[in-house]
């Protein structure tokens, strides 16, 4: 890894081509699934920025987009389980077909709050499209529609995911060397 941007990685976990091949097909089902009418895309900020906007632009149908931020691990790896909604939808959901658009599921907490704030507000219907999903037992039972990859339990970063902030620009999704961890 001779790119400053990749120091500290250890290995390449899933290359750029396997991803933008797996958001084709995910892009060709969601095509098929709102026939036509445009769901409005939910992307969770900051880490589902980089799939999000490949997403949109792999699917052929019309779009509407929006954001949420919540609160995320900060300079840790593990989550705290206290979740906060830090920047709300611009929009209002009622009565409108909701796709929430996250990066990565690991313990589900903060899917299913984010989901559980959502459906108060009477969308028409909530999808998930998440592009990782960590084959974690501990983790809580959350709907997630459709998953990109399904991941072993370990800290990721690249492709929208960060540690500590940085590792976010990697078109590819790669594990860090312990070193690179503990040193932030
Ligand atoms: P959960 O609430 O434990 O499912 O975690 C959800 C959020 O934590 C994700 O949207 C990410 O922002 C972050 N996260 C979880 N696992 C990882 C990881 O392996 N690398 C980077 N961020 C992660």
């Amino acid at each position: 890894m001779s790119e400053l941007r990749a120091e500290g990685v250890a290995r390449v976990l899933i290359d750029e081509r396997s991803i933008q091949g797996r958001i084709g097909e995910l892009a060709a089902e969601l095509d098929a699934r709102y026939g036509g009418e445009a769901p409005l895309m939910v992307g969770v900020l900051n880490g589902a920025v980089t799939f999000m906007t490949d997403l949109m632009r792999a699917m052929t149908i019309p779009v509407l987009i929006d954001f949420m931020a919540v609160s995320s691990y900060g300079a840790s790896t593990q989550t705290s389980g206290v979740v906060r909604i830090l920047k709300d939808l611009n929009e209002d959901i009622e009565g409108k077909r909701v796709l929430v658009v996250e990066d990565i599921v690991d313990s589900g907490l903060t899917l299913e709050y984010l989901l559980d704030v959502l459906r108060r507000r009477n969308p028409a219907e909530v999808c998930v499209v998440a592009l990782l999903k960590k084959d974690k037992p501990s983790a809580v039972e959350v709907q997630v529609d459709q998953v990109g990859f399904t991941i072993p339990d370990e800290f990721v970063v690249g492709y929208g995911l960060d540690y500590a902030g940085k590792y976010r620009n990697l078109p590819y999704v790669a594990v860090l060397r312990p070193e690179a961890i503990q040193a932030g």
